[in-house]
């Protein structure tokens, strides 16, 4: 079976995977057989696997904080990822670096570059949903972009959309190490229920590729230990022309409860995103009333501003506990740069609407597919963080390789993206193809942060480039200075002070060494 081109769906609205993203995504928009409109596949920066590294560097302690230039090691240093603690100590809650010395020290490597430390003083001052969920950004594993509308069991049994695949990967998330980590949400995205609903207008898991049903699929990912998410879209028809939500949304709200799903992703197919404001917060409420807490990921705002509306953030941070708001991800670093850029574009209306409870959903993590080089899949990693990101792979847990699975499972970058201040990072330069960002983290000091820096080149002129920056140019400016760790490499540069210069060499993007 494969998607339900005959129904032929009234169309009023192109699903977000065929919008918008022309002025800034190079691509070019075909239609598919079911007559959508649909992203043609951004070509793969780089065609092979990358090695892994292996290699650990650590740099020169220094015994105090005295003004100074500190070199970044490691030419040949794609983009790295520096965390910069507040000279305080390093973070109590996050895990000690394998060799943490008492004195300051720094760790780098290959990526991109991000610093933790302290100072700026930014607000978060929005209040959101409080069902007490999400108070860290979701993490978890979800269908969609690597394994769409696969519906065809009979000729490829391995990577349709049936019941085996999802209890595969959950088994994966577990035996792999990804759920003690914190990745554990398995969810279903499109393409799962019959075309039809059942007598009673109950949604119905399609019976041959989901034979033992939804409640046993979300009964074995409890007894692993794992949550369980289920997708559904707030128009007539989900974007893969399954039933939508409309007129039945106290049904499928009760039925989701009692089925013991825990997530619940409603897209925006089929729908007037004008309804939106009424209708995502009523099918929240009836969520909320089944008494069954369940994760709410929304998509209203995304179709709002697809068609030029502008969406109540308001509302949207009250209903929803995450949202998107751009394009679809696709596998390629040009849509990851895409949304990347839209981040960094559209920060001042949308990175102070997250916090504990309520994020910003840039899509799906797609490291260890075939679009990203190594270096991207770490520049990725780093900019979720970042963002406050949730952290939903859409990957096959079966092959991954060990590389990728390493940058997925980077403990230290997950407490970045994991900081419970949960305040979005922001873009502070952008000049020569190199960005500079910056989140502030815990731990906190009065009114100082630690701050998560990510240093990111978009550049593709081939040739490394040397960045020389100072912390106060970032906005650090404790006189005490920070300690500074690179997550991706274990490359300490101790203690720096705001005047001190950082020199790094950032290799291009497209590089796999
Ligand atoms: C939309 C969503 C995607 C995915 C597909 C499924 O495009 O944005 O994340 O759920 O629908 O059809």
């Amino acid at each position: 079976m494969s998607l339900a081109c005959n129904r032929k769906p009234p169309p009023p609205v192109d699903p977000p995977s065929a919008r918008g993203s022309e002025a800034t995504v190079s691509s070019e928009v075909g239609r598919d057989d079911c007559g959508r409109n649909q992203r043609s596949e951004f070509p793969s920066n780089c065609a092979r696997r990358c090695l892994w590294p292996g290699r650990r560097r650590t740099g020169p302690v220094p015994a105090d904080g005295a003004s100074r230039t500190l070199s970044a090691p490691a030419p040949g240093t794609a983009t790295a990822l520096l965390l910069i603690y507040t000279a305080s100590g390093p973070p109590r809650h996050r895990r000690a670096p394998r060799h943490r010395q008492e004195e300051p020290q720094v760790r780098m490597a290959g990526g991109l570059v991000a610093v933790l430390l302290g100072a700026l003083a930014v607000s978060v001052g929005v209040q959101g949903l409080e069902n007490g969920l999400a108070r860290t950004p979701p993490m978890g594993w979800l269908a969609w972009e690597r394994f769409r509308c696969n519906t065809d069991c009979e000729n490829d049994p391995h990577n349709c959309i049936s019941e085996q695949l999802f209890m595969t990967m959950a088994d994966l998330l577990v035996s792999r190490g990804y759920s003690s980590l914190g990745y554990n949400v398995v969810s279903l995205d499109d393409c799962w229920p019959e075309h039809e609903r059942d007598e009673q207008g109950r949604l119905q898991a399609d019976s041959k590729r989901f034979p033992s049903g939804i409640p046993a699929l979300a009964d074995y990912m409890h007894q692993k230990g794992l949550k369980f998410g289920i997708y559904e879209d707030y128009g007539n028809y989900t974007c893969g022309g399954y039933p939508g939500i409309l007129g039945h949304l106290k049904t499928d709200a009760d039925t989701f409860a009692e089925w013991g799903v825990d997530y619940v992703k409603l897209d925006g197919c089929y729908a007037d995103p004008k309804d939106m404001d009424e209708g995502y917060p009523e099918f929240g409420h009836l969520l909320n009333v089944t008494g069954r807490p369940m994760v709410y990921s929304c998509s209203w705002p995304d179709y709002q501003l697809a068609s030029g509306m502008t969406p109540n953030w308001t509302s949207i941070i009250a209903t929803c506990n995450l949202w998107r708001n751009f394009d679809d991800i696709q596998d390629s670093w040009a849509s990851v740069a895409s949304i990347i850029n839209y981040y960094g574009d559209n920060q001042d209306d949308i990175a102070v609407n997250a916090g504990p409870g309520h994020w910003n959903d840039p899509d799906m993590l797609i490291i260890g597919n075939y679009g990203l080089s190594y270096e991207q899949s770490k520049a990725q990693m780093a900019m979720w963080a970042i963002f406050a990101a949730p952290l939903i792979m859409s990957n096959d847990l079966r092959s991954i390789d060990a590389k990728y699975e390493a940058i997925l499972q980077n403990e230290d970058v997950i407490a970045v993206n994991q900081d419970p201040l949960g305040i979005q990072g922001r873009r502070i330069s952008k000049a020569n193809g190199i960005e500079m960002w910056t989140r502030p983290i815990s731990p906190s000091r009065g009114d100082e942060h630690s701050y998560a820096v990510a240093v990111l080149s978009q550049r593709t002129d081939g040739t490394p480039a040397a960045v020389t920056l100072t912390l106060k140019s970032l906005g650090l400016t404790s006189a005490d200075g920070y300690h500074v760790t690179d997550l991706f490499d274990n490359y300490n540069l101790g203690v720096v002070r705001p005047d001190d210069e950082l020199k790094l060499h950032v290799t291009p993007r497209a590089s796999c060494s």
